[in-house]
């Protein structure tokens, strides 16, 4: 029976165990790897790609014994995996199945705020919210999830996750692995904590915490998955869609493998290495290679960097965990191609800076301030360029994610960032101490009213209130007041 390892923060590092468990050795790897379905769509008469999205709560069965309750859309886990091009207008049709609100943010999406699926875009019981917006970005790996204040830790944790797969010509025209489910695979991964009845032990109650950590490790909610692979190259899309827990990923024979892209989009070129550390709510996408016939898993690993700025705090982080088996056919086929020019890298680095402003994460505020829904802490500019400064204060894990746009880390600590963060990204962890400079391009979609949000993406700290909100305004329009809230039906 797995257990719960539940942190405590509040400035005293104290965390406590309960029959924790290592799940190194115990994970049979006797599952076949669940590929989310793609959602299905229709294209209107005006020529929108439309997607229905049912949110509901249900029953799943991951071990024996048993089945979990838990929440998905379009089924009783997660939710498909929906796919648009860039260019497209996409519309969704959100329905809430659920007894209570919730939302279904996009996360990593540049669309309007009032599409957005934050917290002023509640869902009721029973309603159906109709966000429709243009994709107007880069092909990239983005996702969503609920994003109620103040119950975005549960509402994700019981099941509300999915990817939002962007394509455009220029990635299409790499031959890159990109079949899917087959060398282009998609890889949800979660840590739950399953208690005596294999229900989700849910939310434990230490005010400052960072939420629950579970020792056992699903991959698009398949526990001790393998998944059989039949091409050399594979491209995995990883999204660390744990509430609080970071991953170090690697493999278990220590080959390398190539990051051809981070939160929002291609790299430049592909980065060769044998780690890759993911905070929550970040994605990468790897490439594989792999020889006939033989077998590696997929693990997380004890990172000496990140766990080292960590330690102490951080005991259960530190386990190496076993995420998924590959097993190779006897023969694979090789069509794809891993170039090694991908995608112009990010160009803010020279831009003109309209304004510069820093944020401190520490106890659970950002600048000494807690979220309120009301309250809107700044306005940028529509078509400027800021700085942005943002350091961990604290010591504890968190990382810094922004709504609306993907951003380039200009320095760390002064100095150019490492090759993982030189692509654009919507979420990056902030080791402690260290000071990220992110460059981050306002275009479009202003509103004076309607905020975006920006926040620790450890969704217990989220919830707890380390978050903020900003809008973006038009040339002469001043920060505005939230609209009082309204219910969609
Ligand atoms: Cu993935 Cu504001 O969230
Ligand atoms: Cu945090």
């Amino acid at each position: 029976i797995g257990g719960a390892v539940a942190l405590g923060a509040g400035g005293l590092g104290t965390y406590y165990a309960t029959a924790r468990r290592d799940t190194v050795g115990s994970i049979d790897f006797d599952t076949a790897l669940v590929i989310p379905p793609l959602a299905e769509s229709s294209v209107s008469a005006a020529g929108a790609r439309v997607f229905t999205l049912g949110i509901q709560a249900g029953e799943t069965a991951f071990k024996p014994g048993p089945a979990t309750r838990t929440w998905g859309v379009n089924g009783s886990y997660l939710g498909p995996t929906i796919r648009a091009r860039r260019g497209e207008q996409v519309e969704l049709a959100v329905h809430n199945g659920l007894d209570q609100e919730t939302s279904l943010h996009w996360h990593g999406m540049h669309l309007p705020a009032a599409m957005d699926g934050g917290p002023h875009q509640p869902i009721a019981p029973g309603a159906t919210w109709e966000p429709r917006w243009a994709v107007d970005q880069r092909a990239a790996t983005l996702w969503y999830h609920p994003h109620v204040h103040g119950e975005t830790a549960d509402h994700t944790y019981r099941g509300l996750t999915g990817l939002f797969v962007i394509d455009d010509e220029d990635a299409e025209a790499l031959n890159l692995p990109s079949t899917y489910g087959v060398d282009d695979v998609p890889m949800i991964v979660q840590d739950r904590a399953f208690d005596g009845d294999n229900q989700f032990t849910e939310r434990i109650p230490l005010a400052g915490s960072l939420g629950v950590i579970g020792d056992e490790i699903l991959v698009n909610g398949t526990l001790g998955p393998y998944f059989d692979v039949t091409t050399r190259l594979v491209r995995l899309r990883l999204l660390n869609a744990s509430n609080a827990r970071p991953y170090n990923f690697g493999f278990s024979d220590e080959r390398t493998f190539s990051l051809i892209a981070s939160d929002g989009g291609l790299l430049a070129g592909p980065w060769e290495t044998d780690r890759l550390y993911l905070s929550p709510g970040e994605r990468a996408e790897i490439v594989v290679a792999f020889e006939p016939g033989e077998s590696i898993e997929l693990r997380s690993y004890p990172s000496p960097e990140y766990g080292g700025a960590l330690s102490g705090r951080l005991d259960g982080f530190e386990d190496r965990l076993d995420i998924c088996r590959f097993r190779a056919a006897d023969t694979l086929s090789d069509d794809a191609e891993l170039p090694a020019a991908l995608a112009d890298a990010p160009d803010l680095a020279g831009a003109t800076v309209a304004a510069e402003r820093s944020f401190s994460l520490a106890a659970n505020k950002i600048n000494g301030l807690s979220m309120e829904m009301d309250r809107i802490d700044f306005g940028v500019r529509e078509g400027t360029v800021e700085v942005w400064e943002v350091v961990n204060d604290n010591g504890y894990l968190h990382n810094f994610h922004v709504h609306d746009v993907q951003f380039q880390v200009l320095t760390v600590d002064g100095e150019q960032p490492p090759p993982h963060l030189s692509g654009w990204k919507d979420t990056v962890l902030l080791v402690p101490d260290r000071r990220y400079r992110l460059a981050l391009h306002f275009t479009d979609h202003t509103d004076p009213d309607m905020p975006y949000m920006f926040h620790c993406h450890l969704l217990q700290h989220e919830d707890d209130g380390m978050m903020g909100q900003f809008v973006v305004l038009g040339e002469g329009e001043k920060v505005g007041t939230v609209p009082a809230r309204h219910d969609h039906s």
